[in-house]
This record gives structure tokens, C-alpha cells and sequence, in this order.
């Protein structure tokens, strides 16, 4: 992260020929398991990776938030006063627009500033470089304004600009670990209550590998929707609340009550994922306490299987990363990680093999598929931060 201040701070410097009063920033993550449960009430196991958003800041005398994004090489005005609405078309801005409006609804007054903004958040690569943004702005404003907010609340807000601001109706797992991950620590999360519960993941033998498969298959755009609508039918067919509340016995006998809809097979089998998946991430947050990586090993790959068979999300690229590791020696286990279609795998490797096991899996990807993947390994990182307040 040092370099990526260093950068944001010395870009603020020459645009606006004064150092930044405040920066602050908020991480990526990566789901180890527990993949579209958090809609359905259920449980994920998101940590927060070493890759963050920052965002420098200082005071300004025009009227909003002038915010220039390195990335996008870019500049945006974006309002403070409450009046935002949200966009025709979604743009990188208006992540950080409906965020100040949601935190602006609640009270706090935001002074005039100008912002640059900065991420090593592979965009776009089921890291949530979205949430991250979110997480970021919030916290931004908690440093101008020197109100805190609840951290719950905080992710409640970002999660609720992403629905209005950017029309994904997500869940609550990418907010809420940008704003509650600790360093060292895995967060089991029971996205019914929410409250989270911190697991070490802090073996010295054991790191957690991503590989950016650089792919994302844009298909209708409707597939995560289209999920969410396909639980939900699942459930009242189930005549539960929420998936959660379903188990592997009253799906089995509900057959007949599935089969007789037009997409009742889909919906069965996207039923069958979610409630096996909530099992395995509990399994898995248990085994981890007792650094049985076998037994998470074995859950990752059941789970990748689930999400490729009964939930259709991954695709040939991730399946073929997948199908690499296990025949990778060191690899305990892996899966896809996030939303779907493309992004990112996720894989628990033995520390000392984790060079070589890099290398391979990237090289023999490379081959199969004609693309070069993106890898690295990660510790579960710290969560939201002020860094300075001057
Ligand atoms: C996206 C959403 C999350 C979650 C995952 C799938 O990352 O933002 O809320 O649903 O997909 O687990």
C-alpha cells in the first residue's frame, strides 16, 4: 500500500499545489467460500486483501466534491448538499456519488473538498473494487465531518449506493468486509444477524493464492438478478423466509412441488447450491479453527463444483484454473471467488510451494487457454482506515 500513497499523495500535490489534509483507505477481498449465500440470509467467509482503495483529500473553496481518479484519468464533480439522483448510465463516479448521498441522508455535513483517488483493486476482477470505493468514500467523509459511523451502518450505506447508484442488487458480504476486515483474520458472517465472527488465518505454513483468470464474460448482464429472483422463487416454493432456513430433506421433498413449474429445475438445483453452500462454510470456518486445511481443501472444491453445476456461475477459463490447482502440488484447495463468470480463483496453498505452484499454474493456464493470468498471494488484510487527519 506504501507505493500506492505515495502516488495518490505526490498526484494531489502537483494538481493542487498543497498536501492533502486527510487519506484514508479501504480494502479488496476475496471470498474463501460461501458464494451467493449472503442474499439468501446465509453465511460467507470473505477476508480482506492487501490491495486497496485510497483516497487523498483536502479543502476547497467551489462548491461539492472535485474528485480526479488516477485510474480513469478523470475528473468528476460530484454533490454534497443532498440533492444527487441516481444515473442513467453507471459510470466510475457514480459509486462514490450515491455513497455521499446515502451518508449525506444521514445527517452528516460534508465540507467542499477535492479528492484524488487511487486503487490497486483489480478493477472489475471479482475483488469488489466497487465496495472498496464505497467503503473508501464513506470513510472519507467520516474523516472530514469527524463523525464516526457505525461500521454496519457504513456497509449498510455503500451496499444500498451500489443498488441505487450502480443497479446491482447485491448483497451485504463486499461492504461489510471493506469495513469490518481485520488483519490476520477471516470473517465468518452470518449475513442474518450480521455479526461477524473473526477466525485467525494466520499459519505461518499456509498462504491464500489469487489468480486473475482476466476474463469476464459479459452474458445478458441480468445473470446475478437472474439468481437472486431464481432463490427467492425457490424459498416461497419451499414456503421459507430465506434460503437459510431450508435444508437438504425438505428440498429433497419438495420435488414434485419444483417439477411441476417451468423453471423448476433450475430453481431446485440453484436451491440445492445454496443451502450445501451455507453447510460448507460453516464446515469451513470450524475446520479452519482447528487448521484442518484437508478438510477446507476439500470444501473449496465442493463448492467450486456446486457453483459450476447447480449455480452456473463459473465458466471454461475458471473451470480450467480450478482443474489446474488440484493436479498442483502444495494446493490444498481452490475455487472461484465472487459474483461469477470470470474474475478470480481463490486457493489455499502451502507456503513453501507457493513460488512454484504460481509458476506452474500460470504457465499451464497460459497454454490451455491462450491467456496470461494474473497471480498473487495475499494475508488477510485490515479493513477501513483513516491515515491521516491533519
Ligand atoms: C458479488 C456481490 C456479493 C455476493 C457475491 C457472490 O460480489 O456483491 O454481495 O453476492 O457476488 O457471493
Amino acid at each position: 500500500m506504501k507505493t500506492l500513497i505515495t502516488e495518490t499523495k505526490s498526484v494531489f500535490s502537483k494538481k493542487y499545489g498543497t498536501e492533502p489534509v486527510w487519506l484514508v483507505a479501504a480494502p479488496g477481498r476475496v471470498n474463501l467460500i460461501g458464494e451467493h449465500t449472503d442474499y439468501n440470509d446465509g453465511f460467507v467467509f470473505p477476508m480482506a486483501i492487501e490491495r486497496y482503495t485510497v483516497i487523498a483529500a483536502g479543502y476547497s473553496d467551489a462548491a461539492g466534491a472535485d474528485i480526479y481518479s488516477i485510474n480513469k484519468e478523470e475528473s468528476a464533480t460530484i454533490k454534497l448538499d443532498g440533492s444527487a439522483t441516481p444515473p442513467q448510465t453507471v459510470v466510475w463516479s457514480s459509486y462514490i456519488q450515491g455513497t455521499i448521498q446515502n451518508v449525506v441522508e444521514t445527517g452528516l455535513c460534508p465540507k467542499n473538498f477535492r479528492a484524488v483517488i487511487n486503487s490497486n483493486v483489480p478493477l472489475g476482477g471479482g475483488l469488489s473494487s466497487s465496495a472498496s470505493l464505497e467503503v473508501a468514500t464513506a470513510t472519507l467523509l467520516e474523516a472530514i465531518t469527524g463523525q464516526k459511523i457505525d461500521p454496519v451502518q457504513k456497509a449498510l450505506l455503500c451496499q444500498k449506493a451500489e443498488h441505487l447508484y450502480a443497479g446491482m442488487p447485491c448483497g451485504i458480504m463486499d461492504q461489510f468486509i471493506a469495513a469490518l476486515g481485520r488483519e490476520g483474520y477471516a470473517m465468518l458472517l452470518d449475513c442474518r444477524s450480521r455479526v461477524p465472527k473473526m477466525i485467525p488465518l494466520d499459519d505461518p505454513n499456509i498462504v491464500v493464492l489469487i489468480i486473475n483468470s482476466n476474463v469476464k464474460h459479459q452474458l445478458t448482464g441480468s445473470e446475478y438478478p437472474d439468481r437472486r429472483r431464481q432463490c427467492e422463487k425457490a424459498a416461497r416454493l419451499l414456503r421459507v423466509p430465506k434460503l437459510r432456513d431450508a435444508t437438504l430433506q425438505q428440498l429433497g421433498a419438495a420435488q414434485s412441488v419444483f417439477e411441476k413449474e417451468p423453471d423448476g429445475n433450475i430453481c431446485f438445483r440453484r436451491a440445492r447450491h445454496i443451502v450445501t453452500e451455507n453447510k460448507r462454510t460453516v464446515a469451513t470456518a470450524e475446520a479452519m479453527i482447528r487448521k484442518d486445511w484437508n478438510t477446507c481443501g476439500r470444501l473449496m472444491y465442493e463448492s467450486h463444483t456446486s457453483m459450476r453445476d447447480d449455480f452456473e456461475i463459473t465458466c471454461t477459463e475458471i473451470d480450467i484454473l480450478v482443474e489446474i490447482a488440484k493436479s498442483t502440488d502444495g494446493v490444498i484447495g481452490s475455487r472461484m471467488t465472487g459474483g461469477g463468470f470470470g474474475g478470480c480463483t481463490v486457493s489455499l496453498v502451502e507456503a513453501s510451494k507457493a513460488g512454484k505452484v504460481s509458476e506452474t499454474i500460470a504457465e499451464q493456464y497460459s497454454t490451455k487457454t491462450g491467456i496470461e493470468p494474473a497471480v498473487f498471494t495475499t494475508r488477510p488484510a485490515q479493513g477501513a482506515m483513516i491515515l491521516e487527519n491533519n
